[in-house]
C-alpha cells in the first residue's frame, strides 16, 4: 500500500495508546517490577520471557530476540503492513490522519472528543456566570467569600455554581440544540431512570473546572454549600478524562514549578486555590486519589531532574499512608520527595487562612525525605523498645528496597542503623531478603534481569562489544547524561555501525529513524529495531557521577585503542629507517596527543 503518513501522526499515535493494553489484549502480561512479563507470542516457550515496558512503550523477548514498539508488536502478531498498522491504531487511539484517509467511525471519534471538550467549555460559562451575578448564585458567593476566597482566584480557577434544580443544564443544552447523548458522554448529565431524558449531574453544588496542562476543560468537581454527602461529586471518567494522568491545577501551576523546581502536592480543590491566594503558586491537587507514576511523571517534566515534590497532608496517619503507596513511584522516577504533615486539624487552606504563607514555607524547608519520614514515624508508634525497634524495621525494609540506588539506600540504612540502634549489616540483610522474597514471587521478575542469550546477539550480527551496548543503554536509558555525551561527541567514537545508528538516533531528540525504520522491513532495519528494544530494556540503574565515570573510561579507552597500531607503526619505520613515514607517522601521533589533551581539558572543565 503506497501512502504517506506524517511523522508527526505517527507519534501522536504512540503517544495515544499504551503498549501495555495493546499487547494485554492478545498476551495475559503479569506485573514484573516495573515491567510486565507474559509469553512470548512470537515463539514458544513455557516460562515466560517476554517483556512489555510502560516505560519505555516497548516489548522485547529475552527468549527469541524479537522486539520493538507498538507498532512493530501489532505488524508482526496481525502480519499487517506498517500504513494498516497505524490505521488501525489511529482508529483506537481517535487520532485523526489526514482527510482522505479517515474512515466515518475516526471521524466520528474525533469529533466526539472536541465535542466533549467544547461542551464543558461552553458549561464552565454558565455556571461561571450563575456564580457571578445569578440571584441564585447568592448562596454560593456567600459561601466563599465567607471561606475568604478573593474574586482574582475564584476567575482564575473559573469556579462556578450549578444552582438547584434537576434540568437547568439539559435545557439550556436543549435550547441551543447540543444533543444530549454528548452530555452525556462528557458526564455533565445522566439518564432519567424512569422515562426518557436526562438530567443534570450537578445540582446546588460550587463548581470546580478541571483543566489538562494546556488549560482544556476536561471535568468538573462539586461541592455542596453545607454538610450534604457526598462533599464532593465528581465527573466519570470519560473519553477525554483519565484520573490517573490529570493533576487539578496544573494548568496554572506549570510555569510556577519550572521556576521554583518545586511542586506542592495537596489533596483538595480548595487547598490547591487558598496556596495559589497566598503566593505559592506551584501548587497541584490530587483530588484525593494515589498519586499514580504519570503524574510524577508529568510533574518531572516541570521541576526537573533536581527538582523536588512536597507532599502535603493533614495528618500523620494520612501521610504515613501515602508515603508508603508512593514510595517506589517516586524512587523509580528519580524523584526527590518529601512529606509535609500539617498540625492536628489542619489542612493546607485552614493552616493558611490561620498562620499565613511565611509559616507553610518554613515548614515546608523543614520538612523529611520520605525514607527519614517513614522510619520516624515507625520509631513514633513502636517505640524504642527491643520488640518495637524490631517492628521497626519491619515495617521499613519493604519501602527501603524500592531504592535500587545503592548510595541512597545505603544512606537510608545508616540513618535507620542509627536511630534504631540495629547494625548496617543486619538491616541490609533484612531488605535484601524482603527484596528477594518480593522477586520470587514471580521467577519472571528474574528473568528479566537475566542478560539475552548471546546466540541472540550473534544472529542480530554486528551488536558491538560489551562496552558500546552499555554505552548505547545508557544514553536510551538516561537522558540526563545525553548533554555529557554530546560534550564528548562519543557517539563518533562507537565503532559498531548499528549502536552508531542508534546513538544518533538519540541525540537527534527522537525515535525519528526506529519509527521510519518500522517501514522498510528488510533485514537490517529489523535487527536495528530489535537491537534497540533490548538495549532500551536492559533492567540497569544509572547515577550521573557513575555515568560520568562510565563516559571518561571509555573515551580513554577508545584513544589507547586507537594508539596502540601507531604506536606500532613507528617503530617498524623507525627500524626500517623510512624517515618520511616516520615524519607523517609522528605528525599523526601529535594530532593524537593533542585531542587526547582537549579531551582532558574537557574532563576538568
Ligand atoms: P477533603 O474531605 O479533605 O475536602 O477531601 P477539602 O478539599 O478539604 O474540602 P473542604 O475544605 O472541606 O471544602 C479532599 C479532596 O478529596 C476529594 C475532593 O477532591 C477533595 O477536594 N473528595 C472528597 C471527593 O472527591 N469526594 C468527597 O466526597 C470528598
Ligand atoms: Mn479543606
Amino acid at each position: 500500500m503506497a501512502s504517506f503518513i506524517p511523522e508527526e501522526k505517527i507519534a501522536e499515535i504512540k503517544d495515544a495508546c499504551n503498549i501495555v493494553d495493546v499487547v494485554g489484549e492478545t498476551v495475559l502480561l503479569k506485573k514484573a517490577g516495573k515491567n510486565y512479563l507474559g509469553l512470548c507470542p512470537f515463539h514458544a516457550e513455557k516460562t515466560p520471557s517476554f517483556t512489555v515496558s510502560p516505560d519505555k512503550q516497548m516489548f522485547y523477548c529475552f527468549g527469541c530476540g524479537e522486539g520493538g514498539n507498538v507498532f512493530s508488536f501489532l505488524m508482526k502478531q496481525q502480519g499487517t503492513s506498517f500504513p494498516e498498522t497505524v490505521k488501525l491504531l489511529a482508529e483506537r487511539t481517535g487520532v485523526a490522519l489526514p482527510e482522505q484517509r479517515q474512515t466515518p467511525e475516526q471521524k466520528r471519534r474525533l469529533s466526539e472528543r472536541e465535542a466533549i471538550l467544547d461542551l464543558n467549555n461552553l458549561t464552565v460559562g454558565l455556571y461561571q456566570k450563575t456564580l457571578q451575578r445569578d440571584p441564585r448564585g447568592q448562596a454560593a458567593r456567600d459561601y466563599l467569600s465567607k471561606r475568604g476566597f478573593r474574586p482574582e482566584v475564584i476567575d482564575a480557577y473559573r469556579i462556578g455554581f450549578a444552582p438547584v434544580g434537576w434540568d437547568n443544564l439539559t435545557r439550556y443544552f436543549e435550547r441551543r440544540g447540543v444533543p444530549l447523548d454528548v452530555a452525556y458522554k462528557a458526564g455533565l448529565v445522566a439518564p432519567r431512570r424512569q422515562g426518557q431524558g436526562y438530567y443534570d449531574r450537578f445540582r446546588e453544588r460550587i463548581i470546580f473546572p478541571i483543566s489538562n496542562h494546556r488549560g482544556k476543560v476536561i471535568a468538573f468537581g462539586g461541592r455542596v454549600l453545607d454538610d450534604a454527602l457526598p462533599k464532593y461529586l465528581n465527573s466519570p471518567e470519560t473519553e477525554v478524562y483519565r484520573k490517573s494522568h490529570s493533576l487539578y491545577g496544573l494548568d496554572i501551576a506549570q510555569a510556577h514549578c519550572r521556576a521554583a523546581e518545586l511542586v506542592y502536592i495537596v489533596e483538595g480543590y480548595f487547598d490547591v486555590i487558598a496556596l495559589h491566594q497566598n503566593g505559592i503558586r506551584n501548587v497541584v491537587g490530587t483530588l484525593g486519589t494515589a498519586l499514580t507514576n504519570h503524574h510524577v511523571r508529568m510533574l518531572r517534566g516541570y521541576i526537573g531532574q533536581s527538582g523536588r515534590a512536597i507532599l502535603v497532608f493533614d495528618s500523620d496517619e494520612a501521610g504515613i499512608k501515602a508515603a508508603h503507596r508512593s514510595i517506589d513511584i517516586f524512587a523509580r522516577e528519580f524523584v526527590d520527595a518529601r512529606i509535609l504533615v500539617l498540625p492536628p486539624g489542619h489542612d493546607p487552606d485552614t493552616f493558611m487562612t490561620k498562620f499565613g504563607p511565611e509559616a507553610f514555607i518554613e515548614k515546608a524547608q523543614k520538612t523529611k525525605g520520605i525514607m527519614p519520614f517513614l522510619i520516624d514515624a515507625a520509631i513514633e508508634r513502636h517505640g524504642t523498645s527491643m520488640e518495637g525497634r524490631i517492628k521497626t524495621l519491619g515495617d521499613v525494609a519493604e519501602p527501603m528496597a524500592a531504592f535500587d540506588d545503592p548510595v541512597a539506600r545505603s544512606v537510608y540504612i545508616k540513618y535507620l542503623s542509627e536511630r534504631v540502634d540495629i547494625d548496617e549489616t543486619a538491616i541490609l540483610e533484612r531488605i535484601r531478603q524482603v527484596a528477594s522474597t518480593a522477586a520470587s514471587g514471580s521467577p519472571e521478575g528474574r528473568l528479566v534481569r537475566m542478560a539475552p542469550p548471546a546466540s541472540t546477539m550473534s544472529k542480530n550480527g554486528s551488536a558491538g562489544s560489551p562496552i558500546e551496548r552499555q554505552l548505547v543503554a545508557m544514553m536510551l536509558q538516561f537522558q540526563d547524561i545525553l548533554p555529557e555525551v554530546r560534550k564528548f561527541n562519543i557517539v563518533a567514537l562507537i565503532e559498531d555501525p548499528m549502536l552508531r545508528a542508534i546513538g544518533q538516533d538519540v541525540l537527534a531528540g527522537e525515535d525519528s529513524a526506529v519509527q521510519a525504520k518500522d517501514r522498510p522491513e528488510n533485514e537490517e532495519h529489523d535487527t536495528l529495531r530489535r537491537l534497540k528494544a533490548q538495549l532500551s530494556l536492559r533492567e540497569e540503574v544509572w547515577d550521573y557521577r557513575g555515568c560520568l565515570n562510565f563516559i571518561h573510561h571509555f573515551v580513554a579507552t577508545r584513544n589507547r585503542q586507537e594508539a596502540t597500531p601507531l604506536y606500532e607503526q613507528i617503530k617498524q619505520a623507525e627500524k626500517d629507517h623510512d624517515e618520511e613515514r616516520s615524519l607523517q607517522l609522528l605528525k599523526e601521533k601529535q594530532k593524537h596527543l593533542d585531542r587526547l589533551r582537549a579531551y582532558q581539558k574537557k574532563l576538568d572543565s
